[in-house]
């Protein structure tokens, strides 16, 4: 028997003898001994998802209201997805990039042309596409305009990722504590305010960088006006306008990019969760403007544009770059706004978002909320401490909606 009492002990409830019955190898603890500690963890341990559920080691069944952050978009154990990753993996799941794959080149063609854009960079991760945003927005500077005009901004409650440069790039003070010195050359300006924003972008700043709807820090979508005002003062004064849509893209919030909403083009865009449906994948595409700042030598990695990534990519895109399935994300969005808005709820004081990108502001902690849903079947994530975040996978019907947010109910 590989597996130990610990599992016992964080509340699974498992039948004495499972394991040995079940015969699984498992190695699994409560994860507190082998994993560093950065993650403060639902106590609960998966086996298996199937559609828009998942299932634990008691074979539980959870409704996922998640998709892991937004990175199943098609939901678990999408059969197309399966079968292109199979086929993949049977014919090769990597060649450098020193060489190009059918898969990875179909891909990109298809992504560049869905995004509006002319160009793309395969990555892994949403940190490091934003990464490779930021050198293509100050190289494009430094090569027009000479040194010094290298800053980028953006926007307070921004979260860009967690390299020592993407720290620096996220727009809250809690992410700036114990890992100095940060990489210089970032500002903050204010969601809403567009006379800051007209004072943040001087002529020492490179690029804007906006999430369209910040995620991590409680869902807040930007206003068209000041989008609008964005757009026209990076290009009046030739700044590049990056979306980090990491989070938001790929269809989640109703359109490819949530930029389109917005009706604007960004210069530079990223996206990696939803991207290849839970295999990691990331991509910077840029428009005609950024299409060819990096040069031979300039950027680079190893993994990104695999061929499994780029096979589970293309299916992703296949279902999600479709109006009518667009069109749906927004109907299945906006009728969870309304059930909400129907409750009338006193510990509910607010639910905003777009898509399947929502966030209900309650009056109870968030954390408190999820542990009573989860116990129930129900997996939500937060988004700070009273603030619930739903992303559930693009697949969900109505009836997984109403059962969802009937948990929820109850639970508040
Ligand atoms: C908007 C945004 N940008 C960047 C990131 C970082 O992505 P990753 O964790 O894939 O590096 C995230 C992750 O939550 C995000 O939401």
């Amino acid at each position: 028997m590989y597996h130990n009492e610990k599992i016992l002990s964080i509340g699974l409830n498992l039948p004495l003898g499972f394991f040995e019955e079940n015969l699984y190898a498992y190695t699994m603890t409560s994860g507190k001994d082998v994993f560093m500690n950065t993650y403060h963890r639902l106590p609960v341990i998966f086996t298996r998802g199937q559609g828009v559920y998942l299932f634990d080691v008691n074979g539980k069944r959870y409704l996922d209201f998640t998709s892991g952050i937004a990175v199943n978009c098609l939901g678990h154990n999408y059969p197309p997805l399966v079968r292109a990753i199979a086929e993949q993996a049977a014919k090769f799941n990597h060649v450098s990039n020193y060489f190009q794959s059918d898969v990875s080149v179909v891909f990109a063609e298809k992504l560049t042309r869905a995004a509006g854009m002319e160009k793309v960079f395969f990555g892994n991760s949403g940190t490091e596409a934003n990464e490779g945003a930021c050198k293509i927005a100050r190289k494009y500077s430094l090569k027009k305009y000479g040194a010094g005009r290298h800053t980028i901004v953006t926007l307070k409650g921004s979260f860009h990722g967690r390299t020592i440069t993407m720290l620096s790039a996220t727009g809250q003070d809690k992410f700036h504590g114990d890992f100095s010195p940060f990489t210089e050359g970032f500002k903050y300006t204010p969601c809403g305010d567009i006379a800051a924003l007209d004072r943040a972008l001087d002529n020492t700043v490179a690029g804007l960088f906006i999430e369209a709807i910040q995620g991590e820090s409680g869902v807040i979508p930007q206003t068209s006006a000041f989008i609008s005002v964005a757009a026209r003062l990076c290009s009046e004064r030739d700044i590049l306008l990056m979306f980090d849509e990491v989070q938001c893209g790929m269809g989640r919030t109703g359109s490819f990019l949530a930029a389109s909403a917005y009706s604007v083009k960004p210069d530079v865009a990223t996206l990696a969760k939803g991207l290849a449906g839970g295999i990691p994948a990331s991509a910077v595409l840029v428009g005609e403007k950024a299409a060819d700042v990096l040069t031979v030598g300039d950027h680079g990695s190893t993994f990104g544009g695999n061929p499994l990534a780029a096979a589970a990519g293309l299916v992703v895109l296949d279902a999600v770059n479709n109006e009518a399935f667009l069109t749906e994300i927004v109907r299945k969005g906006e009728r969870i706004l309304r059930i909400i808005r129907s409750w009338d709820s006193p510990s509910v004081k607010a639910v905003r978002g777009r898509g399947l990108m929502l966030g209900v502001d309650i009056t109870a902690n968030a954390w408190d909320v999820m542990t009573a849903c989860l116990q129930k079947g129900l997996l939500l994530l937060s988004a700070g401490q009273n603030t619930l975040r739903f992303l559930p996978p693009y697949i969900i019907t109505d009836e997984e909606i109403d059962a969802g947010l009937a948990i929820l109910r109850e639970c508040l």
